[in-house]
């Protein structure tokens, strides 16, 4: 019997402050993971600075990519796709990964597939949890985004829920900076909230009045700002890990509260994580916990697959090549594109 051929897939990923390229083949068995992070250079300045942001970028993607390549043992000539994230994110950004895919595109004649970020974040779920298959609910959590997503098919999803203001992943940064620990504060807020009660501070859980999917993390940050300033003015010490921890476990319930009512009314069976947040622990043993309670297969991916990776880019630019999508040389970065969207 013949087997079939394989269809191998470069993934491109430029999106915010990690140039990263991958391979990957049939959209599960992911060849090589090649991440060049900024995080270093950013963590000068507090946070993402944009124009640094692509300049290295323009540096990194060349080499990234090679090395991608040498890796899996391949060559552009082994690729039938090449996957690349073309929104959102900073524009500057996202343009040099655009630009080379295309460049890439026109040279070897490959076919191009513009991704979706979040497609990305989701479709990672897919690499070590070999017998996923939608329709299952998804919650995003990145320092971008926080979606609540019913994926109903391959590319077809229905935003149940989406933050108001603040990303998840905003808030654990902005937080981290405001008691000391800075950029980026996801990992250094759950390392510290080891040593904290989090039950010190009773901070508030926001619920949207129409809309309870919907999600606000601003109010629970401000509440954070001046629980601070309050002990400040009134001289009475501040323990940073109680802080930190009462903080996560406000993000944490609050996220696990709008997931359960969603497994609760939609009767799915399926239940994923995804995004940088996703990698947190405190979050993902409450969503474990949530889901056994109630006999739901949860999934999540490996934390190097939860933060920005280009084999989700490859794995979802996979599916949508199944599907036939194919992208022009007109490819554009579009900063604000919605899930959904093409
Ligand atoms: O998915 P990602 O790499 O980039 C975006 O698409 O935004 O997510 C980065 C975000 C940052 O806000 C970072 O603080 C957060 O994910 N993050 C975490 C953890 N690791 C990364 N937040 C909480 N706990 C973590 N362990
Ligand atoms: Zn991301």
């Amino acid at each position: 019997m013949n087997k079939e051929k394989d269809i191998v897939v470069l993934g491109i990923e430029s999106s915010c402050d990690e140039t990263a390229a991958a391979v990957v083949v049939n959209g599960r068995d992911v060849r090589s993971n090649v991440i060049s992070s900024q995080i270093a250079l950013h963590t000068l300045y507090g946070g993402v600075v944009p124009e640094i942001a692509s300049r290295k970028h323009i540096e990194k993607i060349n080499q990234v990519i090679e090395e991608a390549l040498t890796e899996a043992g391949m060559t552009l000539d082994d690729m039938d796709a090449i996957a690349v994230t073309y929104g959102p994110g900073l524009v500057g950004a996202l343009l040099v990964g655009v630009a080379e895919a295309k460049a890439i595109s026109y040279a070897k004649n490959i076919p191009l597939v513009g991704v979706h970020h979040i497609e990305g974040h989701i479709s990672a779920n897919y690499i070590e949890n070999k017998d996923l298959e939608p329709p299952f609910l998804c919650l995003v959590v990145s320092g971008g985004h926080t979606h609540l997503v019913k994926v109903q098919d391959y590319g077809k999803y229905e935003i149940l829920g989406r933050t108001r203001d603040d990303a998840a992943g905003e808030a654990f940064d902005k937080v981290a900076r405001a008691i000391g620990l800075g950029y980026p504060g996801g990992p250094k807020i759950e390392k510290i909230s080891h040593e904290g009660n989090p039950h010190a501070v009773e901070f508030p859980r926001a619920k949207i009045a129409d809309d309870p999917y919907d999600f606000s993390f601003s109010g629970l940050k401000s509440a954070v700002l001046n629980y601070l300033n309050g002990c400040k003015m009134k001289n009475i010490e501040i323990v940073p890990a109680d802080v930190a921890a009462s903080f996560q476990q406000a993000v944490t319930d609050t996220l696990i509260e709008h997931a359960v009512r969603a497994i609760d009314e939609f009767k799915m069976d399926k239940f994923a994580i995804a995004g940088g947040v996703a990698s947190n622990a405190t979050l993902r043993e409450g969503m474990r916990k949530a889901c056994e309670e109630r006999g739901v297969a949860f999934y999540h991916p490996s934390p190097i697959f939860c933060t920005d990776n280009a084999a989700m880019i490859g794995v979802a630019g996979y599916y949508e090549y199944l599907a036939g999508t194919r992208s022009g040389l007109d490819l554009n970065a579009v900063p604000n594109l919605k899930l959904g969207e093409r």
